[in-house]
């Protein structure tokens, strides 16, 4: 399967960190705009409580880790999980503190994560690098798997089109062909070296736009209710769900 042979495509992301890392920037998700506005809206949506009452977030795709520290200040007990071990060994180094843990592994599975674990699963921009629709059905299953009944999905800045491709996508094949993403070339983008922004070639890599009611559908057919949009511009929308069943009215 393409691009990493016998790895399956999602994994393409730890190439991205590595190429990054050699062009001398040290991390790349530091976009001060996008961290500020994610910590805004989760300070709006996290309870700030004591220890003692232990809630527990997971993230889900947490590449390196950016937003432990402020979740974990805010008394929540911390778990990242990211499928690149070059994302998660530069997370590991950024933290020191017991309430704060990152694990490599694949979040459509979870596979060292026991049921009704987490009071919230937080996924900043993961979700959309999911193409193929049975990776995605496998990835919402374990989200509700993990988290407590009654616990509460975040989806923050995942890619957003109203007029997105409508088809069932059964291969990441056929998602390069109908989207015409092509991660064989690389992409220039902005990144920042000692708080300074400099152009940097990277891997490109496929990612997969909803509209917003294929989002609700998608996230309510995995025993999810309460589909919230919280905000979305052009090409971004942030959501949460609760997990359960919404009542049959009779
Ligand atoms: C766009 S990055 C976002 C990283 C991080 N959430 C942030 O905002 O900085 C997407 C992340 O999802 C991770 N990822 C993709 N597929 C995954 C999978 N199946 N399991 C775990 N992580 C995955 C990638 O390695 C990457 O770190």
């Amino acid at each position: 399967m393409r691009p990493d042979k016998g790895k399956p495509y999602y994994s393409a992301y730890d190439k991205r960190y590595k190429s990054v890392y050699s062009q001398g920037v040290d991390y790349w998700s530091s976009f001060p705009e996008v961290i500020e506005g994610v910590i805004t809206v989760l300070t709006s949506l996290l309870p700030v409580i004591s220890t003692a009452d232990n809630m527990k977030l997971i993230e889900l795709g947490c590449g390196e880790g950016c937003y432990a520290g402020h979740i974990s200040k805010m008394g929540i007990k911390y778990t990242g999980l990211d499928i690149s071990e070059t994302a998660v060994s530069k997370a590991k180094k950024r933290f020191d503190d017991r309430k704060i843990k990152f694990i490599s592994g694949d979040m459509t599975v979870c596979r060292e994560i026991k049921e009704n674990a987490f009071d919230f699963a937080l996924d900043i921009s993961s979700l959309h690098m999911l193409v193929v629709d049975q990776d995605r059905n496998k990835y919402l299953s374990t989200v509700e798997r993990i988290l407590k009944p009654g616990g509460r999905a975040i989806f923050l800045n995942e890619s957003y089109r109203e007029n997105s491709i409508k088809c069932r996508i059964e291969t990441y094949e056929q998602w390069l062909s109908i989207s015409g993403t092509d991660v064989d070339s690389s992409e220039t983008r902005k990144a920042f070296q000692n708080g300074l922004p400099i152009n940097i070639d990277i891997p490109r890599i496929a990612c997969r736009p909803k509209s917003k009611d294929q989002y609700r559908d998608e996230i309510l057919s995995h025993g999810f209710k309460n589909f919230t949009v919280l905000s979305h511009t052009e090409s971004s929308i942030s959501f949460t769900a609760i997990k359960g069943k919404n009542q049959v009215q009779s």
